[in-house]
Formats: structure tokens, sequence, C-alpha cells
């Protein structure tokens, strides 16, 4: 086996790749949206122990709180405002080593040290033409747990939620 075909056993990369075909199972022929990212939210948290994983939808104008796993977060965030409001108005995945040092950071939870955020496109929504549906927070208590390698494939997970995720 080549070098970079090599797995490491426990790493992220390999929780990422036993997770993904999971969370497709998951949400293949549930219609629910809630009831999809509510169990998302919770394989994420459970394979990874992640201090708080969460979706946050687009609507009337904010992002409003939707299913997810930890502490009690803000319920609504304005579009520009912290990492997830900054991520959805920038349309990219942010990834955040230090929270503290995030200009306008949201603390919902003072044991949050790092964090990353992917913005979700419904199905049949284009990236550069069209609004994000909302995106995926997800929040370590350890800092700068966050790299390339979840933005792959955080990224990836959120393309598999494309047909979940209604108008
Ligand atoms: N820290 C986020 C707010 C959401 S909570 O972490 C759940 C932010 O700055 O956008």
């Amino acid at each position: 086996m080549s070098e970079d075909l090599y797995i490491a056993p426990g790493s992220k990369e390999e929780k990422y790749r036993t997770l993904l075909p999971q969370v497709k199972a998951l949400v293949e022929g549930v219609d629910c949206t809630v009831s999809n990212l509510a169990n998302v939210a919770a394989a994420l948290k459970e394979t990874f122990g992640f201090l708080w994983v969460g979706f946050y939808r687009s609507e009337g104008g904010a992002l409003v709180l939707y299913p997810f796993q930890g502490p009690v977060a803000c319920t609504r965030i304005d579009f520009g405002r912290g990492v997830c409001g900054t991520a959805y108005n920038e349309r990219r995945t942010l990834v955040v080593p230090d929270v503290e040092v995030f200009p306008g950071h949201i603390a919902c939870s003072s044991r949050s040290r790092s964090e990353i955020v992917v913005p979700l496109y419904a199905h049949g929504t284009i990236p550069a033409q069209n609004e994000p549906w909302g995106v995926l927070d997800i929040d370590s208590e350890q800092p700068g747990y966050f790299d390339e390698t979840d933005a792959h494939w955080l990224e990836m997970l959120a393309t598999s939620l494309e047909n979940t995720l209604n108008p």
C-alpha cells in the first residue's frame, strides 16, 4: 500500500470514512429534515466526542438554531455575525483554530476552543448563485482541532445532506 493511501486506525480520516456511508444510510428514505439533522448531529458527536455539533438554518433573514447536540446555544445569529454568520455570508468553510481571536466570535460555551463551520446547500441550488440553506457548526474543546481533513470530509457530508434540506 502506498504511503498516501495509508489511513491510520483511529485517525480522524478513518472515522470520517466510516461515518460518511452511515450518514447516507441514516438520511436515505427519511422524509423529515429535522429528524435527519438530529441524527447526523448525534452521529458526529458520538463519533468524535465534540463539544457541540449542530445546524443553523437561514430563516427570516437570520440563522436560526436547528437540531444540535451539546450545551444550550444561541437561537438566532445575524448574517455576517460570528463564525456561523461569516461562513454563511462568505459561502465558504471556515476553520477557526482559536475562537478567542476570531473577530466577533459568539461564545455559546466558554469550553469551546476551536470551531469549524460549513455552509449547506439544498438539492438543486448552486453555491455560486444561491444563498446557502444554512450551516453545520462544530465546536471542540481542543485548541486547533480542525484542519483541512475535517473541511474536506465535512463538505462531503454536507453534499450528502442536500436531498434532506427542505426549502
Ligand atoms: N460560536 C458560534 C456561535 C454558535 S455556537 O458555537 C453553538 C459563532 O461564532 O458563530
